[in-house]
């Protein structure tokens, strides 16, 4: 399984690549905003910075909603360096761009992804990701990996080349159970991804092993 970091703060992008654990970055305008990027050279500034620090696939969002505009954009982002996968959002005029794009060998990653309905018609339009929000289908009292799970599953019947990248992380265990079930890649905050190494055993293991280290060698 591939492992994402979802934020655009390159802090973050810089500490989970010198874990040596990093395949790759989404974005999204959200996460740009919350770094205080605004104004599009400043935001395509920024993803060139993020391809030269991570040199993998960078998810860099359209934020035209209508066909010819998402095109146009996807070309603009697509030509700022070879590792830009353009993210666009599932609607019907996102679809018909993603079967575009995609002819045209630009990388994609459909998203706003919340139904099985959704990922088989971005798998159709030859989407290279597919980004289910599996956090905010748990915050609607549905399952979230279970989602993950489904897609998964139809994928495999029908051999689409999409790959399912679980978003919308939360915590931890969202990403283990991710694994469970077979996503492809999963894209996290630094948060979740560190908080894979802890467990009080290993902290009382190592405790009891340096203390046992210093008394042989008093
Ligand atoms: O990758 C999508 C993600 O950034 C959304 O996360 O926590 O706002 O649902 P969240």
């Amino acid at each position: 399984m591939k492992f994402f970091i979802d934020t655009a703060n390159i802090d973050q992008i810089k500490e989970a690549k010198d874990l040596g654990i990093l395949d790759g970055v989404t974005t999204n305008p959200s996460l740009m905003a919350k770094e205080g990027i605004t104004g599009e050279k400043n935001i395509l500034d920024h993803y060139v910075k993020i391809c030269e620090l991570v040199k993998s696939d960078v998810s860099a969002e359209v934020v035209s909603t209508d066909y010819k505009g998402i095109i146009e954009e996807g070309h603009r982002l697509a030509a700022l360096h070879p590792n830009i996968v353009v993210k666009v959002p599932m609607i019907k005029d996102g679809v018909k761009a993603i079967k575009d794009l995609s002819s045209q060998n630009i990388k994609t990653n459909c998203t706003l992804v919340f139904s099985a309905g959704q990922a088989l018609l971005a798998a159709k339009a030859g989407a290279t990701y597919l980004s289910p929000f599996i956090g905010r289908v748990d915050d609607t009292s549905w399952d979230g990996v279970q989602l993950i799970q489904q897609i998964s599953h139809i994928y495999s019947v029908y051999g689409y080349q999409t790959q399912v990248l679980a978003a919308s992380i939360r915590n931890p265990l969202h990403i283990v159970k991710c694994a469970e079930v077979g996503a492809d890649v999963v894209t996290c905050p630094l948060s979740s991804i560190m908080g894979l190494l802890n467990h009080p055993l290993t902290d009382i293991g190592l405790a009891k092993f340096l203390e046992d280290y210093k008394k042989g060698n008093a």
